[in-house]
């Protein structure tokens, strides 16, 4: 297990005040997590003593940025044992990585009669693309629907898959719900028609062990900001073979092998999809994220989180006229959304703020989720490696001082 006081101390953030006088208590992970010194430091180092463009230049600085940038490449491959440094692609978050696969594979490949499958329980990044590009080629957009407790409604795979779905884009773990899906059965059911599978990790990554060749997945999307790196800097996972066949997502800088006035050719893998000046400082704040993840063991993350979400689940049952959406604890990441009967989310999360309490409220960029659930917006706390029982106790207290304000009680 962590030791999840000296964890906080890796935090500097976690000892600040959110107003005079009032701690702060972080329950907004799922939302962007919080970075540890190590990452900062990293990025500061980069900055104050090696600042230069990669690939690019032969002095020290520009080889050392250099270094910094295709190492970080390499601990994100083993942290997610992908086969090769070749199969990670830095893009600008998960919704880039998605995006890349449905405008240079899906909008190349497909065509009218062809299908696309998505779940109901899907982000907006894995919604909204293949909407696009369902516009785009004629192929049919198709979705597996969820049942009442949050879990995929797995019976209805079979009707759904067929030789005419081409790819199927799900979510590892739903980022409302908190559902941890089956990703390997989810996988092995798309390659039994003949279709890709690509799968939104944004949620998992962060939280779980994670290894693309025990899930066989095509493509994998995540982002460094929710698992303690920096904003502005995701991943594309793509088998070998894939992303060779794919063309250039971007056109531009360092993603060229010759450019001539009437026709380019394309750099070897991961650069043909890296066009431009990427976020150098970026990675190198991811890498340092990565190594402290692994300091802390995954397995002790995932257990650390079940442990809070067990804990936050029981403890916020008691609180009355509240229901939490999603499955059962043992399904469940560090995620709990909920309604409280007679008060708007944004009102509570409003008045949580009030006591420190950082929570997300809104459709948490999952729409059509919440209007299958007949509800606009929900209150959602989420939870990371510095959550403690002591933090959830003070949200069910804040939650009982909502229900007194609104005179629910
Ligand atoms: N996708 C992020 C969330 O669920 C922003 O909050």
């Amino acid at each position: 297990m962590l030791n999840v006081q000296e964890v906080r101390t890796d935090f500097p953030i976690l000892s600040i005040e959110a107003h005079p006088g009032v701690p702060l208590i972080y329950l907004d992970s799922a939302a962007t997590s919080q970075k540890p010194s190590v990452v900062v430091d990293a990025m500061n180092a980069f900055y104050r003593s090696y600042n230069s463009n990669v690939h690019r230049g032969i002095h020290r600085l520009s080889e050392d940025a250099t270094t910094g940038y295709e190492t970080a490449r390499r601990k994100v491959q083993a942290f997610i044992n992908a086969e090769s440094a070749e199969s990670i692609v830095y893009t600008r978050n998960t919704t880039e990585a998605i995006n890349l696969v449905a405008y240079s594979w899906a909008r190349t490949q497909l065509q009218p009669g062809d299908e696309l499958l998505i779940t109901a329980m899907e982000h907006h990044a894995n919604i909204v693309p293949w909407q696009l590009i369902s516009d785009m080629t004629g192929a049919t957009l198709r979705h597996v629907p969820f049942r009442s407790d949050g879990t995929l409604d797995m019976a209805k795979l079979p009707e759904l898959l067929s030789d005419k779905t081409k790819l199927f884009a799900f979510t590892a773990v739903s980022n409302v719900f908190g559902t941890i899906n089956p990703v390997r059965e989810l996988v092995d059911a798309a390659h039994a028609v003949g279709a890709l599978a690509l799968v939104d990790a944004a949620q998992a990554v962060p939280h779980m062990p994670v290894d693309v060749q025990a899930w066989d997945c095509d493509f994998m999307a995540f982002s460094a900001h929710k698992m303690c790196g920096p904003t502005g800097i995701g991943i594309l996972y793509g088998k070998g073979e894939l992303l060779e066949s794919m063309p250039p997502f971007m056109g531009g800088g360092d993603m060229i092998r010759r450019v001539g006035l009437d026709k380019s050719t394309w750099a070897d893998l991961p650069h043909k999809f890296e066009a431009g000046t990427p976020a150098i400082a970026e990675a190198i704040g991811l890498g340092a994220a990565v190594d402290y993840l692994t300091g802390l063991g995954m397995e002790n993350v995932h257990a650390h989180e079940q442990f809070i979400v067990n804990y936050a689940v029981e403890a916020l049952s008691d609180v009355p006229g509240l229901t939490i959406l999603g499955p059962g604890a043992s399904q469940r990441a560090g995620v709990a959304a909920f309604t409280l009967n007679g008060a708007h989310p944004h009102d509570i999360a409003q008045l949580l703020d009030e006591d420190g309490i950082a929570v997300r409220a809104g459709h948490h960029c999952a729409m059509p989720l919440h209007q299958i659930c007949g509800i606009n917006a929900t209150a959602r706390a989420s939870f990371y490696v510095h959550t403690t029982t002591e933090e959830v106790d003070k949200l069910v207290a804040g939650l009982h001082r909502v229900r007194r304000v609104f005179r629910l009680e």
